[in-house]
């Protein structure tokens, strides 16, 4: 399996700034790092000229968000086949911040996820406990249930990535622990395991929560991660460029 290192940009820049950062990310990483997919994710205003500056790199563009349906009367809301057209090939579905912030439910995730597989988007599917759940000792059932009510009834094999990216981890650079991320993977795995066993193999299963450029390997080789998805760190370029170096090299000699 490929690594799989993905840039969340969140509410981050305007078309020009997304541009600028892309064409730079895109510079420093040519050719494209072999053993490693790398996927930038900007806003969806900053897609198209993002799109134009990743032309003929080998890096790919994703979403931070979809919408469920193909079109209709659903204002403010984005369509997948906008987003194909657009050459997008993945997908950020169920980010704790949407979940947090604009009521995302685990039942519309779901729909999100089916509206990925129609159009022949990879989704990233964001799972992840609160402070209070983790103190509570929910951290494995919180994981259960959203991966399960994201797969239920979904038979494989689809593209999909799974970010297990724990809430109180995000953001503040209080990252997790190699070993809590090797934890909740394992959760994680093995709900795959359960639901998909034909292709749970197939599912790239990341970190994502405070990641950066020197802690980024302990993730991958202590943690069992198969990449990371990267917040802020990825708005610095030098960062982003070294943790895809980084996974780059390891992931020579890597496997699973
Ligand atoms: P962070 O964000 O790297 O800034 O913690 C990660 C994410 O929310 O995807």
């Amino acid at each position: 399996m490929q690594r799989l290192i993905v840039a969340n940009w969140k509410m981050h820049g305007t078309q020009a700034e997304g541009a600028a950062l892309a064409a730079r990310v895109a510079t420093n990483l040519r050719p494209a790092p072999p053993g490693v997919d790398v996927v930038l994710c900007p806003p969806f205003t900053a897609l198209d000229r993002v799109a134009s500056a990743l032309a003929a790199s080998g890096l790919r563009l994703g979403a931070q968000d979809v919408f469920w349906e193909d079109r209709g009367a659903f204002t403010g809301e984005v369509a997948p086949p906008m987003l194909t057209a657009l050459g997008c090939t993945h997908v950020i579905v169920g980010h704790s911040e949407r979940r947090a912030h604009l009521g995302e439910t685990d039942a519309g995730v779901a729909r999100k996820l089916d509206a990925c597989w129609r159009h022949g988007l990879t989704p990233i599917l964001c799972v992840g406990e609160t402070a209070a759940e983790r103190a509570a000792g929910q951290t494995e059932a919180r994981l259960h249930a959203q991966v399960a009510a994201a797969l239920e009834g979904r038979k494989c094999p689809k593209p999909l990535a799974v970010a297990y990216e724990p809430v109180w981890a995000i953001g503040g650079g209080r990252a997790a622990a190699p070993a809590d991320c090797a934890a909740g993977l394992a959760v994680i795995r093995g709900v795959l395991a359960e639901m998909w066993a034909e292709c749970a193999d197939d599912v790239a299963c990341l970190y994502g929560g405070s990641v950066n450029a020197e802690n980024c390997r302990a993730f991958w080789e202590e943690g069992a991660a198969d990449g990371s998805l990267v917040g802020g760190a990825s708005l610095d370029p030098a960062a982003f460029v070294s943790i895809c170096r980084q996974a780059s090299l390891e992931g020579r000699a890597w496997s699973r």
